[in-house]
């Protein structure tokens, strides 16, 4: 029904033509010999033939399947290359022979390429890593040969690759973490399955001329992995490998260590020098040491004096305490947070944050160093300068600002639900605080989550408003904050970057509704799009994705806290959904011969029960 309101909307609107993309279609099956069952009316507008499909408003071809419709011979250049805003290319099953054009690297839409089950030859398409939106390759069943190029982690995107039944040979590549589908099985690759890739089962790697390690019986010693060079012949390779290894180690161990203890050293010579200065100028003071949370063994200490006079400029005040920009003498910008209301001894502050301390993930802003005495309790992080999520969203709506794009709000959400996702099961920490204003943008427009972990420093004393306009339902009685109760919050923050509306505003017209009781009520009146931001009302064929992260979002602020969703589950579903987009299901007709899926359907879980919407 939702899908259904979003298309009435859309072909309502205009009945233009893809002109050039029409063209470029023509060219390609004039040129392919093909059986009769496609036939396409040359008078009519290419949207409406099979196969191919516009979008919204009919400006160019956004998909193209034809899977198992008899094309024989090879993909000929300037056609389908020329279809610039593809998103999705199927020729499966086809006899499809020859290379892959070099113009395929124009595609640089193309999320997701099926051309399984052809006679497609030559080396891997260097032209497909250009494609850096790819998510899904499938080049199985075909008659590809040589090895796999490095130049394939230039496919950051890529979830699912499927090599199998081909003719490639070499060694495999280390491949991005990111993919959750890898099967390289039938062909003639050799040598040790890479570590990113140990986590797929053998029947990914099987029937190939010499694999091994990983789920395949370990690599003969004798004959390691890399086929021996000169040089290794002459120490045993087993030795020389792991000497190669331990040295890496040791090199990343001495240039960590080196730069913390160069940390260390400038810290201690600031607070020498600074206590020295004071001494000569005023009656000595006690000597206040901010203990560090050791994370790589050393314990630095420096002065609180010159923390808080290097305070230049108040980040924020929040709900646990005000934030504090610190420029400290050596040029390192950190940010120190004055804990208010802390209700715990010194010896509990210190073990909670000593545990804090030790998570290190991407997504996590890192904790440096904490202090406590009677009168003052800091906490010291790196500084973010991209600034937060709330910023970014709220900040001078309206005034000529960029706003937050579709793919950026998608990683975002993606990022932060990896960073809170290790905080549960790594770290076994309930973050207790899940706002936009806490969900810090690195450079790279990832997020990281920040003051996480600190509800336990507060007792009972939480004030109840904390983290009001996020704060599931049952955390008012119980007070108490859970690994449920942080989904809740995350599923308030989605909200947040689909709605566009900041939860905790009372921006919502009716005094007193929250933000999922507002949406589930515009849902429930049909209004639909209205949900949604209107600054991403100027992106395209983003509806299906934006339903379907209100679906997980809805999943998440279900009023049971059983109901909802754990926080890897989240961060499966939003994987999944990019993923989604390869999925034939939603938008064909009954009588459309491309129908079915394409080979790999996202696993069940991905697809979200429409009901879930209904409340
Ligand atoms: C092709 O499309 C035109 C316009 O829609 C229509 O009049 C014509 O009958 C169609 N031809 C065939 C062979 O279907
Ligand atoms: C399609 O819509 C977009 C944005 O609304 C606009 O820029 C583009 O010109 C439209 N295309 C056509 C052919 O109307
Ligand atoms: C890609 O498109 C550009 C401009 O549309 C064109 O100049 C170029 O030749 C194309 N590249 C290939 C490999 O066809
Ligand atoms: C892959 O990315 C690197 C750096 O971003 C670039 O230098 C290289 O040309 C890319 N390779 C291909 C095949 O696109
Ligand atoms: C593809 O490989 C198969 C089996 O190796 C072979 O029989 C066939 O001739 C090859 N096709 C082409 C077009 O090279
Ligand atoms: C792996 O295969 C490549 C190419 O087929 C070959 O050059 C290399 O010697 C092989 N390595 C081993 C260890 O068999
Ligand atoms: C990989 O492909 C082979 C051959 O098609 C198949 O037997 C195997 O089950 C696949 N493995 C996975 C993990 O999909």
């Amino acid at each position: 029904m939702f899908i259904f309101v979003w298309l009435l909307q859309l072909s309502g609107r205009v009945n233009t033509e893809p002109t050039q993309d029409k063209q470029a279609l023509l060219a390609f099956l004039s040129q392919t010999p093909h059986a009769n069952r496609v036939q396409w009316n040359a008078s009519d507008s290419a949207c409406n033939w099979v196969g191919v499909e516009c979008d919204g408003n009919r400006s160019f071809v956004y998909t193209l399947r034809l899977p198992g419709v008899g094309l024989v011979g090879s993909i000929p250049a300037n056609t389908i290359g020329r279809l610039s805003n593809l998103r999705v290319l199927s020729l499966r099953s086809n006899g499809l022979s020859g290379e892959i054009p070099s113009d395929f690297s124009n595609l640089t839409l193309l999320r997701s390429l099926y051309l399984q089950g052809n006679q497609l030859s030559g080396e891997f398409p260097i032209s497909v890593t250009r494609l850096t939106r790819l998510g899904r390759l499938d080049l199985s069943s075909n008659n590809f040969t040589g090895t796999i190029p490095f130049s394939i982690n230039n496919l950051t995107h890529l979830t699912g690759l499927f090599l199998e039944n081909n003719g490639f040979s070499g060694k495999l590549p280390t491949i991005t973490d990111n993919l959750v589908s890898f099967n390289a099985s039938n062909n003639n690759f050799n040598g040790s399955i890479p570590k990113s890739l140990t986590k797929f089962p053998a029947s990914s790697f099987s029937g190939n001329l010499d694999l091994c390690g990983g789920p395949l019986p370990p690599c003969n010693p004798f004959f390691p992995a890399p086929a021996p060079s000169p040089s290794s012949v002459l120490t045993p390779p087993p030795v020389h490998k792991k000497s190669k290894k331990l040295s890496t180690a040791a090199i990343v161990a001495i240039v960590v260590g080196s730069a913390l203890f160069a940390f260390l050293l400038l810290l201690c010579l600031l607070c020498l020098r600074k206590r020295q200065r004071r001494k000569s100028a005023k009656p000595p003071k006690p000597v206040s040491a901010a203990r560090a949370v050791p994370a790589g063994g050393g314990v630095y200490s420096f002065d609180l004096e010159d923390l808080l006079r290097a305070s230049a400029e108040v980040l924020g005040k929040g709900s646990v305490g005000t934030s504090y920009k610190a420029i400290l003498e050596e040029g390192t910008t950190v940010v120190v947070k004055r804990l208010k209301d802390v209700a715990v001894t010194k010896k509990e502050f210190e073990i909670q944050l000593q545990v804090l301390g030790k998570i290190k993930h991407e997504n996590v802003v890192p904790l440096r160093a904490f202090y406590y005495s009677r009168d003052e309790k800091l906490l010291v992080s790196d500084y973010m300068p991209a600034g937060s999520l709330s910023a970014l969203l709220h900040g001078s709506r309206g005034s000529g600002r960029t706003p937050l794009d579709w793919d950026n709000r998608i990683r975002i959400a993606l990022s932060a639900a990896r960073g809170i996702g290790h905080l549960h099961v790594s770290g076994k920490v309930v973050h207790g605080n899940i706002k936009s204003s806490n969900i810090l943008l690195r450079p790279d427009n990832d997020a990281s989550v920040s003051d996480y972990g600190l509800n336990p420093l507060f007792g009972n004393t939480t004030p109840p408003n904390r983290v009001a306009g996020y704060r599931a339902p049952e955390v008012l009685e119980t007070r108490k904050v859970t690994f449920k109760s942080d989904v809740y919050s995350f599923g308030v923050l989605l909200l947040e970057l689909l709605t566009g509306k900041a939860p905790n505003q009372a921006s919502l017209g009716e005094e007193g509704i929250d933000l999922p009781r507002w949406v589930q009520s515009v849902v429930r009146e049909e209004w639909t799009a209205e949900v949604f931001d209107v600054e991403l009302m100027r992106y395209h064929n983003i509806e299906e994705e934006m339903v379907q992260l209100l679906q997980i979002a809805m999943a998440c602020v279900s009023v049971v806290p059983d109901q909802r969703p754990g926080m890897e589950e989240v961060v499966r579903m939003i994987e999944d959904m990019n993923r989604g987009e390869t999925d034939d299901g939603l938008r064909q007709s009954s009588d459309d011969p491309s129908k079915g899926s394409d080979g790999h359907t996202p696993p069940p879980e991905s697809r979200t029960s429409p009901r879930a919407l209904t409340p």
